[in-house]
């Protein structure tokens, strides 16, 4: 596996095969809780960090925000923009999250469904919280949706198979130097392999980090239904963090 690994997997065209439960419904739910608990309003400025293919891109558009939406994959990039061809509130830049920088300030900055931790570093993995505090306006809301590192080493299921649209997947996933390391095996024609390898972080650990940024936790959620987060039982971890 290469440390580059998300370069690979994000292009492939199997990423949303494999992930095709995380939709626009799924997403849905997120932007109702993210609504619910921000000052957005129509016109408000939201910057969609690591967006994928614009799924709440394009409810954050279809909802009369002015959307700026990046993510370094082209392939996911082109399907967002098809997603997004209707609206004129709704842009989009190729960019690495490493490196991204903006004069102007959003009123919401979204990095969501574990878009976190691909780096091998601390350093490289905060580099866009470090960056974010000088583009979220100082009433913004900073929405983190990242695992639970707790429920998912609790639950980890080791290997899974399933059948996706006729094609089969199988999934191997192991804890190993504090990364959930996973490997997917797509049997189509042929036999094709990829990683996905995220480094665990705490609850604890994710809020110490944006605090050296001046990041300070509002609202901590456990799933997309805005039930409160307990370790023990969330599978997501869901922080709403202000300046
Ligand atoms: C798990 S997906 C989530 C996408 C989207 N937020 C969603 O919920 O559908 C992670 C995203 O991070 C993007 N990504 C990975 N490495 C990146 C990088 N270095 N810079 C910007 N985006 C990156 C991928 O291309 C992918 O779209």
């Amino acid at each position: 596996m290469t440390k580059n690994w998300f370069v690979d997997w994000f292009a492939s065209d199997f990423y949303q095969t494999v992930y095709n439960h995380r939709n626009i419904s799924d997403a849905n739910k997120l932007i109702d809780l993210i609504i619910s608990k921000t000052n957005l309003k129509q016109k408000s400025w939201v910057l969609d960090a690591a967006c994928g293919f614009g799924r709440h891109s394009q409810i954050f558009a279809d909802k009369t925000m002015n959307v700026v939406g990046f993510d370094l994959s082209k392939t996911l990039l082109l399907r967002a923009k098809e997603n997004l061809i209707d609206f004129n509130n709704a842009f989009l830049l190729r960019a690495d999250i490493r490196n991204v920088c903006f004069k102007n300030k959003f009123d919401l900055i979204s990095n969501l469904f574990t878009s976190f931790g691909y780096f091998e570093s601390d350093e490289e993995n905060f580099s866009f919280v470090k960056n974010s505090s000088k583009f979220l306006r100082k009433d913004g809301f900073f929405v983190f949706d990242y695992f639970n590192q707790f429920y998912l080493e609790k639950n980890l299921i080791p290997s899974s198979e399933r059948e996706v649209n006729g094609i089969r997947i199988s999934e191997k996933r192991e804890i190993k130097n504090k990364r959930i390391v996973k490997e997917i095996f797509i049997q189509n024609s042929k036999t094709d392999k990829f990683y996905e390898s995220v480094k665990l972080y705490s609850k604890d650990e994710i809020i110490d980090h944006f605090g050296k940024f001046g990041y300070k936790p509002r609202f901590i959620f456990g799933n997309y239904d805005g039930n409160n987060f307990d370790e023990e039982l969330s599978e997501r971890l869901v922080i709403f963090f202000t300046l």
